[in-house]
C-alpha cells in the first residue's frame, strides 16, 4: 500500500488507471494475432511516429540504448573514431559511442540549459584534438580521427541543433541526437532529426511515452541511415539468411509497439501537463535566491522530462533533499556522477570539465509527472521554499 501523505517522485498506476483499458485491448489484439516479432503492428506503428513526428522514418529497436548504437553505426562510425559527447548525461549516451568501438570526447554543459552550445563543443574539439592539412581532426592524445558529435536533449529540451549541424559541417563532422528524454520536444518548431543523420529515443517505462518493459525507436529523414539500421536490428540481414555484416536482435517488440502505440494520443495532453506544473514551479521559486530553475530557450519547447533546479551554494541541495525525504516527497539526482568520472570510461581521454562537475554536486529534480495533482504540487513548493528559508537563517 502507498502511503497516502507521501509524494512520489514518480508514479505510472495513476497513469494505467485512467488509460489501462486501453492498453489491455491492445496488448490482446497481439496476443490474439500471434504475431511478436516485426510484421503489422510495428509497421503501424512505425508509420505512425512518422506521422507524429513529421520525418519521414522511423524504425522501432529493443532499447534507447540500441537506438543510439545502431544510430551510431549507421552514421559511419568504426572502430578508433572519437565522437564528441556531453560527460553530464545518463550513461548511455556515451556506451553506446564504446559500444560501437568509438571514443567519446567529453564536452561540457551550459549550466543553464543543461545543453551543449557550439561554444561548448568548440572548446572540446580544439583542446582534444587538431585539423590537419586535408581538414580532417585527430585527437591529440592517440590519434583518433574525430567524427561526429552526438548531441543530448537532457531533460526535455532540445539543444539548438541549426546553429550545432552548422558548426559540425564547417568541420567535417556529422551529428546524431540523444532525445531519449525528449520525446515531443521542438526546437524552432522542429522535432530531433530534422538537422541531423537521426535522433534516437527511448520508451523506457518512465520516460514521457514508455511502454510496458523497454524499447527504442530511431527517428531519420535519410533512407540509407533507416535502411542501414532495418538491417542492424536483424542480425545485420536484408535478405533471410544473408547477414552482410555483425549486426544485433535488437527488434522493437510488437507488444511493446502496441502499448506504446496506444498511450501516443495522450503524449501531447501528458506534454502539456508537464510544461504546466514546471511554468507553476517556476513562478513559485521566481523570489528566492538559492537556487537556479531550468531555462527554456524562447526558440525551444521543452517536455520537460525532468524539473531541475540547480543549487548556489555547496551542500545545499542534499541538506533540501534530506527535508522533502523528511516529509516524504521524492526527489532524484540526475547524474551525480558524470561520465567522465566513471570506472567503466577510466581508458577514455580525461579533461577538466569544471560546469559538468559542479552540476553533478548542485542539481536536484522534483516531481513532474503528469498525474502530479495541483494540491500535491502546492505542498512539495511549501517544503522547498521552507527549506530553503532554513538554509538561509543559517547561512545568513
Ligand atoms: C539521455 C538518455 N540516453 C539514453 C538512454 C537509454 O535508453 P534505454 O534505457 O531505453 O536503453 C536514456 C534512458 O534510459 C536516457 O535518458
Amino acid at each position: 500500500m502507498s502511503d497516502p501523505g507521501a509524494i512520489p517522485f514518480f508514479d505510472l498506476t495513476r497513469q494505467y488507471q485512467e488509460i489501462g483499458e486501453s492498453v489491455r485491448l491492445a496488448v490482446n489484439s497481439v496476443l490474439g494475432s500471434q504475431q511478436f516479432i516485426l510484421g503489422e503492428g510495428v509497421k503501424r506503428f512505425e508509420s505512425r511516429m512518422t506521422d507524429y513526428f513529421g520525418i519521414p522514418e522511423a524504425i522501432g529497436v529493443a532499447s534507447g540504448t540500441d537506438a543510439l548504437l545502431l544510430l551510431l553505426r549507421a552514421a559511419g562510425l568504426s572502430s578508433g573514431d572519437a565522437v564528441l559527447v556531453p560527460s553530464f548525461t545518463f550513461y548511455a549516451s556515451a556506451s553506446a559511442i564504446c559500444l560501437a568501438g568509438g571514443t567519446p570526447l567529453w564536452t561540457d554543459t551550459d549550466p543553464d540549459l543543461f545543453l551543449v552550445t557550439p561554444a561548448l563543443l568548440e572548446e572540446a574539439l580544439t583542446s582534444q584534438a587538431v585539423r590537419n592539412a586535408s581538414g580532417a581532426w585527430r585527437t591529440r592524445v592517440g590519434g583518433h580521427p574525430v567524427k561526429g558529435v552526438l548531441v543530448v536533449h537532457l531533460y526535455g529540451q532540445v539543444a539548438d541543433m541549426r546553429a550545432i549541424s552548422e558548426w559540425a559541417e564547417q568541420r567535417n563532422l556529422w551529428v546524431v541526437e540523444d532525445a531519449c528524454q525528449a520525446i515531443g520536444a521542438l526546437h524552432e518548431e522542429k522535432s530531433p532529426g530534422h538537422h541531423s543523420l537521426g535522433a534516437a529515443y527511448s520508451f523506457f517505462p518512465t520516460k514521457n511515452l514508455g511502454g510496458a518493459g523497454d524499447g527504442g525507436l530511431v527517428t531519420t529523414k535519410d533512407n540509407l541511415v533507416a535502411e542501414r539500421i532495418r538491417s542492424l536490428r536483424v542480425h545485420g540481414s536484408r535478405q533471410r539468411y544473408v547477414h552482410e555484416e555483425l549486426g544485433y536482435n535488437s527488434r522493437l517488440d510488437a507488444i511493446q509497439a502496441a502499448v506504446i502505440e496506444a498511450k501516443l494520443p495522450h503524449l501531447s495532453r501528458w506534454n502539456a501537463r508537464r510544461r504546466q506544473i514546471a511554468e507553476r514551479y517556476t513562478k513559485a521559486f521566481s523570489e528566492q535566491g538559492s537556487f537556479g530553475t531550468p531555462v527554456v530557450s524562447p526558440m525551444a519547447e521543452s517536455v520537460f522530462h525532468q524539473y531541475t533546479v540547480s543549487f548556489r551554494r555547496d551542500g545545499e541541495r542534499d541538506r533540501v533533499r534530506e527535508a522533502l525525504s523528511g516529509e516524504k516527497i521524492g526527489s532524484e539526482i540526475y547524474y551525480p556522477v558524470p561520465q567522465h568520472r566513471q570506472e567503466a570510461f577510466r581508458n577514455m581521454p580525461l579533461r577538466d570539465l569544471p560546469l559538468t562537475d559542479r552540476l553533478s554536486g548542485s542539481v536536484l529534480s522534483l516531481p513532474v509527472f503528469p498525474e502530479l495533482t495541483d494540491r500535491e504540487q502546492e505542498r512539495i513548493i511549501q517544503s522547498v521554499l521552507n527549506a530553503v528559508s532554513r538554509e538561509g537563517t543559517k547561512n545568513g
